[in-house]
């Protein structure tokens, strides 16, 4: 039994895919364990909760850099004193630099609120009421120096329901990321997924029943959620 990888997280804001993640690195048995936060913002929720819990925390202001590269080089200072083998981005809302995605390549993930390749960047909630999607989603990926175009590692689905509004809608995807993130991060951790050139190779030889090791889930249109709640445990 190999030894649980060390990853850090990154985050803006609330913080709620980072407690996602630290209630499953919770478990011993889960093959990652949090080992410290970093964010670009002080009044971020996510750091009081993480600092709560006694996780390490760092904070490096933009604004107290004179360039993105200088920011990113004391966000990377403060990552190497972690010492992660991963690094999960948890609503990280910064933009990276192509210098500190080429550092972390392979290492570095995402989380974002859509079926990726579909709804990039910002307001992807209202992209995809707007385009009238039935299904929307999240997806977690590699993160390349193009923003939300990394090579995907998971995906889960959720209906779009007549009427939704932005808020319902938003709700619905993140309780998916919450199941999804740490399905994905175990998927890296163990090396199920990973990296190879501008795709993910996967391994599903190890691979329980539940699902065969795939990394997708599809909603189920009569009981909302059911399907992701389903996947009660983090390996596929
Ligand atoms: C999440 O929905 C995450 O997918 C999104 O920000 C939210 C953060 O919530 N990330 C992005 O949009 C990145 N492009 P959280 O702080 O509660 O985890």
């Amino acid at each position: 039994m190999s030894t649980r990888k060390r990853v850090a997280v990154m985050i803006s804001g609330r913080g709620s895919n980072l407690a996602a993640l630290m209630e499953a690195a919770s478990d011993p048995a889960y093959p990652a364990e949090i080992v410290g936060v970093v964010s670009d913002n002080p009044e971020a929720p996510g750091l009081t909760f993480a600092a709560g819990r006694g996780q390490p925390v760092a904070v490096a202001n933009r604004r107290d850099h004179p360039s993105s590269d200088a920011h990113d080089a004391t966000i990377d200072a403060a990552l190497r004193d972690l010492a992660p083998d991963f690094v999960a981005l948890a609503g990280y809302m910064r933009v990276l630099t192509a210098g500190f995605v080429a550092a972390w390549q392979g290492k570095l993930i995402n989380i974002h609120p859509s079926l990726l390749p579909a709804f990039r960047g910002l307001d992807s909630h209202r992209q995809a009421i707007e385009a009238g999607v039935r299904v929307h989603g999240c997806s977690v990926h590699f993160v390349s120096p193009e923003v939300d175009a990394g090579p995907l590692i998971a995906q889960a689905a959720v209906p779009v329901l007549t009427g939704d509004t932005e808020e319902a809608l938003a709700a619905r995807v993140l309780k998916a990321e919450h199941k999804l993130y740490p399905i994905a991060l175990a998927m890296v951790a163990e090396g199920r997924a990973r990296l190879d050139g501008n795709r993910v190779v996967f391994d599903t030889s190890g691979a329980s029943e539940k699902n065969g090791g795939q990394s997708v889930f599809s909603p189920d249109l009569t009981t909302d959620m059911r399907s992701i709640e389903d996947l009660a445990r983090f390996t596929p």
